[in-house]
């Protein structure tokens, strides 16, 4: 009998602290840096984003999306033989936020490790997970995207610090008989790395080069709308799908223009791309497991539904699953 993938459950944490586009142009004004609640809309359509307050870390958000998961999943932390995290923003230099994750959930002895894959990397993590699943090697993962991105933010740049949130999302992936997980397709072309980066590293007790996050915009937008259609169309043929067969398009949450162009390009209604970017910004690897649990939780997403999910991000990274929910 064919072993699939399946996920089970769902979870998502937000910090509470929410920001308007109103709040950002009030958190930006004393320092002569200027925006509008109507260009970050129009250019973005972001409404609101959450950022963490000081002393709370990416492995801390990973917790409540990961119980939340696997409440859904009616699995408990001993069930659990995996865990991945897919994050741009680890609590340490090392470890890893996965092993710092299991510990706070309890867990202990099965593999934990991070995939660092900037925006794509809930997907990235999806894909190893599906494969170590398919392959007998776990039975029961969490499979988390978790960031906090606001504290790579440049708040004399306009241009980049409008656009991202802090949250984590998380889905229970386990063996299951039926799909399950039906295509994946990763890829990443290392010559885009300074598109959109954080370029700054520890050396010696100091920081050397920025730490902070750099974005050429419209290089990112432009490589972005190609490769989301075309991760897409190859995930579909390996499946043996059409895009007709796409109950919901759940994409990586950075720009509501992308997310729409990219929709048309596959000649899918807009009614059928789960949106919340509005009130998440891009939260760059928990972006879409975020969007993933919102849409369940709101009876967007139902179970037997057909979902593509898809990713773009740093590296440059791409990458598309297509599963039935
Ligand atoms: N508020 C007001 N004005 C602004 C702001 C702001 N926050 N930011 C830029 N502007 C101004 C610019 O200074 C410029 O003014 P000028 O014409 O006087 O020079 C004008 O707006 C237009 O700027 P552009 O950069 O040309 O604006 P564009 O339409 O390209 O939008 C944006 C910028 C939103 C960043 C867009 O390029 C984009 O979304 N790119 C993709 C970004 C993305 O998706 N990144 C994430 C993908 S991967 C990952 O998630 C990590």
């Amino acid at each position: 009998m064919t072993r699939y993938a399946r996920i089970t459950g769902t979870g998502s944490s937000l910090p509470p602290q929410r920001l308007t586009n109103a709040d950002m142009v009030e958190l930006l004004a004393p320092r002569g840096v200027e925006t509008s609640d109507d260009w970050i809309v129009e250019r973005t359509g972001i409404r609101a984003r959450h950022f963490v307050a000081d002393g709370v870390y990416a492995s801390d958000l990973a917790v409540e999306a990961c119980q939340r998961a696997m409440a859904a999943a009616q699995a408990t932390p001993g069930d659990i033989d995996l865990i991945i995290v897919a994050t741009s923003t680890p609590d340490m230099v090392f470890p890893s936020t996965a092993t710092i994750l299991q510990r706070k959930l309890g867990i202990a002895g099965c593999p934990a490790f991070d995939v660092q894959a900037v925006c794509t990397g809930f997907i990235y993590a999806l894909t190893v997970a599906d494969a170590l699943i398919r392959s007998g090697t776990s039975r029961k993962a969490l499979v988390v995207g978790t960031e906090i991105f606001s504290r790579l933010l440049d708040f004399n740049d306009r241009t980049t610090c409008v656009l991202f949130g802090d949250g984590a999302g998380a889905v229970v992936l386990e063996a299951s008989d039926t799909p399950g997980i039906l295509a994946t397709d990763i890829h990443a072309d290392g010559k885009h790395t300074g598109i959109l980066c954080v370029p700054g590293h520890v050396s010696g007790g100091a920081i050397l080069g920025d730490p902070l996050l750099k974005m050429d915009g419209q290089a990112v937008f432009k490589l972005a709308v190609g490769v989301l259609e075309d991760t897409a169309r190859t995930t579909l043929t390996k499946a043996g799908k059409t895009t007709e067969d796409i109950d919901w398009l759940i994409p990586h949450q950075a720009n509501i223009r992308i997310m729409h162009s990219t929709a048309r390009k596959l000649k899918l209604p807009l009614d059928k791309v789960v949106v919340t970017v509005d009130q998440h910004g891009n939260t760059s690897a928990a972006s879409i497991p975020l969007a993933l649990d919102h849409a369940v939780r709101q009876g967007q997403v139902k179970k037997g539904d057909t979902l593509m999910l898809e990713g773009v991000g740093g590296g440059f990274t791409w990458g598309s699953v297509l599963l039935d929910f």
